[in-house]
C-alpha cells in the first residue's frame, strides 16, 4: 500500500449521477485484489479521504465508479484529464474465490456493481462461470450490459418494472443460488439483511460481501470503523471491507432510512 498520483485518462457520467472515471496508475495496478478499496484525496474542503472500490484494472489502468453524494464525490467528478488524483492504497482484504469453486454468482444492488466488475474479471481469468444479477431502482440506474464482459450472463431486476423483472434483486436470487458454488454480494445494507434472513432456507451457500461503513484513516488507525462480528470486534478497513455474510451480527448493526449507510449502534 503507497500514497501515489494517478493522472486521469478519462471522467465520464455513464448514468444519471455516477462517474466512471480511469486513471493511469501502474501500483495500483498490479497490486489490486477485487473487493480491495483506495482512499481518493477529494479536496480541500474534505478533511478526510473518501473509500472507493477498485472497479476495473487494465494492464497499468485502474477505475472507479462511483455516485454523487456529497461533497468529495462531486469534487471527483469534476476532475477532467490530465489531473492528478491523490490516492491511498490498495487498502483493505479482497474477496475470496475458493480453488474448488466453478460457478460464481455476483449479486449488485446499484452502485454495488463498482467492486464487482473486477471480481468478474479476476472469476472468468481463474476459468469459472460468472453471472451477474444486477437490481436499480429504475432502468436508468443500470449498469450497462455494455461494460460487462460478453462471457458474462447477466439478469436484471428493476424496483419500478422498467426494466427486467419488477422487484428487488433479492426476489430472484433464490432462483440462481441453486446453481452457485459461491454467492458474492455488494450494495445496501439492507439488501444484505434480506440476504441473511433467508440464507438458511434458501440459498444454503457461503456468502461473501463487501461492508461499507463511514471511515476516518482507512488504515486501521482511528477505530471509527469497528463493528461488531461472530469473531470479535473487526475494522472493516483493515479486516474487511469483505466479510462472510454468516459473521456479521445483524442485531449490532442499524442503517439508515435509504438503506444504505451502516449506523453503528456503539
Ligand atoms: C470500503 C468502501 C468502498 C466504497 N466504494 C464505493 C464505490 O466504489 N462507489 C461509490 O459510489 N461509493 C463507494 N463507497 C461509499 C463512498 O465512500 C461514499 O459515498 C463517499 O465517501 C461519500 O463522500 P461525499 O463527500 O461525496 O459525501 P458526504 O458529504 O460525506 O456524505 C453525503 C451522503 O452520503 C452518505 N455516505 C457517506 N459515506 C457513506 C458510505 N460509506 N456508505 C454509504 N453512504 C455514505 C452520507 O450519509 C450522506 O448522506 C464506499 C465506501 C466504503 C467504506
Ligand atoms: S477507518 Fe480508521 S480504523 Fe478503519
Amino acid at each position: 500500500m503507497k500514497q501515489t498520483l494517478a493522472s486521469i485518462i478519462s471522467n465520464d457520467e455513464v448514468m444519471p449521477g455516477v462517474h466512471l472515471i480511469w486513471l493511469e496508475s501502474p501500483q495500483i495496478a498490479s497490486e489490486a485484489k477485487p473487493g480491495q478499496f483506495v482512499m481518493v484525496y477529494c479536496g480541500e474542503e474534505c478533511l478526510l479521504r473518501r473509500p472507493l472500490s477498485i472497479h476495473l484494472v487494465e494492464a497499468s489502468k485502474v477505475a472507479f465508479l462511483f455516485t454523487v453524494v456529497g461533497k468529495g464525490t462531486y469534487w471527483l467528478s469534476q476532475r477532467q484529464a490530465g489531473n492528478n488524483i491523490d490516492l491511498l492504497g490498495p487498502l483493505g482484504n479482497s474477496y475470496f474465490i475458493h480453488p474448488a469453486s466453478h460457478n460464481l454468482l455476483l449479486v449488485a444492488g446499484g452502485i454495488g456493481i463498482a467492486p464487482l466488475r473486477f471480481l468478474a474479471q479476476e472469476g472468468m481469468y481463474q476459468g469459472c462461470s460468472v453471472r451477474l444479477l444486477l437490481g436499480a431502482s429504475t432502468a436508468s440506474q443500470l449498469y450497462s450490459k455494455y461494460f460487462l464482459p460478453p462471457e458474462a450472463e447477466s439478469t436484471v431486476a428493476t424496483e419500478d418494472g422498467s426494466a427486467g423483472k419488477k422487484g428487488m434483486i433479492t426476489d430472484i436470487l433464490p432462483d440462481f443460488a441453486i446453481w452457485a458454488d459461491q454467492i458474492f454480494a455488494c450494495g445496501p445494507v439492507s439488501m444484505y439483511h434480506t440476504i441473511a434472513i433467508h440464507k438458511q432456507e434458501l440459498l444454503k451457500k457461503p456468502v461473501q460481501i463487501s461492508l461499507e461503513v463511514r471511515m476516518g484513516c482507512g488504515l486501521g488507525v482511528c477505530y471509527g470503523c469497528t463493528v461488531k462480528t461472530k469473531n470479535g470486534l473487526k475494522q472493516v478497513c483493515k479486516d474487511g471491507p469483505i466479510f462472510d455474510l454468516d459473521d456479521i451480527l445483524w442485531e449490532e448493526l442499524d442503517y439508515n432510512d435509504r438503506g444504505k449507510e451502516v449506523i453503528l449502534k456503539w
